[in-house]
């Protein structure tokens, strides 16, 4: 294929020169024209362990080249990708998209006099609703025609340093579009890859990039907040991670990796509570770790307004105990939630299938009998919950609600807590 990659940046040189090396022709396209003579020159804008190489390779090849302008390349490329810098304000976070709308404009120039379809793959990391709202848009502004072009979001997810191995082994190639028909447009830019290839929409790939990087960062604060409380105690805080990490069914797994309701139990926000206490009492500081009570705190209060946004009396609460098959209430998140919607005035049903308080004891007996509107709300019957009920919130991962409510009526609104209908629909 003829390629043309706009940005000779850390992302466009390694992009051009390995796609040269799998086959394809490639100019790279940058307006900085000292780094244009340069590469031009066999010599890599930047550090990359074996990216020399390719470039020369590439260069003596003919099938590589960097030129300051794309007008003519635009007309003659089959595919586009566009690899420019997007940083974002060190202050607010905004991204800065300029070179994104510079790029539409350059090509939207193109597009209107060449023939054939042009495919361009946004690479550059961008907030979910860019390629469509800044560049179909404009396109569509300028009244090009839709069959002009096919608009892919591409996500590249090199890292620097092993750059080339990324680039050439991904673990997933992604690509984003409006429609399957122009996904597929973009399927032999790297055919080798079918296997593990993507198709989905253009703003969830958008978002997963910036989500990917976000989950990085999570993962070194994290094991950084406990090597300094670690350290704090005494422990060695090398140790407690080798451990951790050790454990791949629940510890580094998709296990707890789902969006849904808030956690709860008499373990986590307990433990949680120790450990934070423990750091901060040695003067250490872990705003991480600090912040996830607050957090969970939210996600209950983001249910209750999504509740009472319904405007509707009768609820229905499928779930309790703060996970499936157990009849433990302690800080179950069900319970805050409950109390939150009786306290503004909802009529509020509930159904567990383990909670049951006259077999309740010790702490479990006690949360019963500090919320005495529990017992008063409590149904035995799922189905006449739902009979009962404007509005019938799933609040437990628990697959045996999932068989009740596939025969909910069509009267009823659910309000899926724990994503659990979502996913039996896949
Ligand atoms: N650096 C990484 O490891 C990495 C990895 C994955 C994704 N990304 C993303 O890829 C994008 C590029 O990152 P980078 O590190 O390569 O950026 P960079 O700043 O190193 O390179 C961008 C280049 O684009 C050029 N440019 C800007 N507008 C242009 C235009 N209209 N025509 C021609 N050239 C133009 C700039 O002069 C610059 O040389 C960013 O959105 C970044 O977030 C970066």
């Amino acid at each position: 294929m003829k390629i043309a990659v706009i940005g000779l940046g850390y992302v466009g040189a390694v992009t051009g020169s390995c796609l040269v090396d799998i086959g394809h022709q490639v100019t790279l396209i940058e307006k900085n024209l000292e780094k244009v003579e340069t590469f031009n020159a066999g010599i890599s804008p930047i550090s990359e362990p074996g990216l020399t190489d390719l470039i020369v390779r590439g260069l003596t090849s003919g099938n590589l080249k960097a030129i300051g302008d794309g007008a003519t390349e635009f007309l003659a490329a089959d595919l586009v990708i566009v690899s420019v810098g997007t940083p974002t304000d060190p202050a607010t976070g905004k991204p800065d998209l300029s070179s994104i709308v510079n790029v539409a404009q350059e090509l939207g120039i193109a597009l209107k006099t060449r023939t054939g379809t042009l495919k361009i793959a946004i690479a550059s990391t961008v907030p979910p609703g860019t390629t469509e709202g800044i560049v179909r848009k404009y396109f569509d502004q300028e009244g090009i025609p839709q069959d002009k072009y096919a608009l892919a979001f591409i996500p590249e997810f090199l890292r620097e340093g092993s750059a080339i191995s990324d680039f050439l082994h991904p673990t997933r190639f992604i690509i984003g579009s409006r429609s399957e028909v122009e996904a597929q447009e973009f399927m032999n830019l790297r055919p080798e890859l079918a296997d593990i290839t993507f198709l989905t929409k253009t703003e969830t790939s958008e978002m997963l990039k910036t989500v990917e990087n976000s989950w990085h960062a999570t993962k070194i604060t994290f094991a950084n907040e406990i090597g300094r409380i670690s350290k704090s105690v005494g422990v060695d805080e090398n140790e407690v991670m080798e451990l951790l990490i050790a454990d791949n069914k629940q510890n580094v797994s998709p296990t707890y990796m789902r969006p849904g309701f808030a956690f709860g139990g008499s373990c986590l926000p307990k433990d949680l509570r120790s450990l934070v206490f423990l750091g901060q009492s040695h003067g250490v500081e872990i705003p991480l770790l600090a912040g996830i009570t607050q957090s969970n705190a939210n996600q209950i209060e983001v249910a209750v307004n999504q509740i009472v946004s319904i405007k509707k009396q009768r609820i229905g609460i499928l779930g309790l105990a703060f996970k499936a098959n157990t009849d433990d209430l302690r800080e179950s998140p069900s319970v805050t939630l409950i109390e939150r919607l009786l306290g503004k005035g909802f009529k509020v049903q509930v159904h567990d299938f383990e909670v049951d308080g006259a077999k309740l004891f010790g702490v479990n007996l006690n949360t019963w009998n500090q919320h005495s509107h529990l017992a008063e709300n409590m149904i035995a019957d799922a189905s006449k919950l739902i009979q009962e009920s404007d509005v019938v919130v799933l609040a437990q991962h628990n697959l045996r609600y999932l068989e009740i409510l596939k025969n909910l009526p069509d009267d009823k609104i659910l309000v899926d807590l724990t994503g659990l209908t979502k996913k039996s629909k896949k």
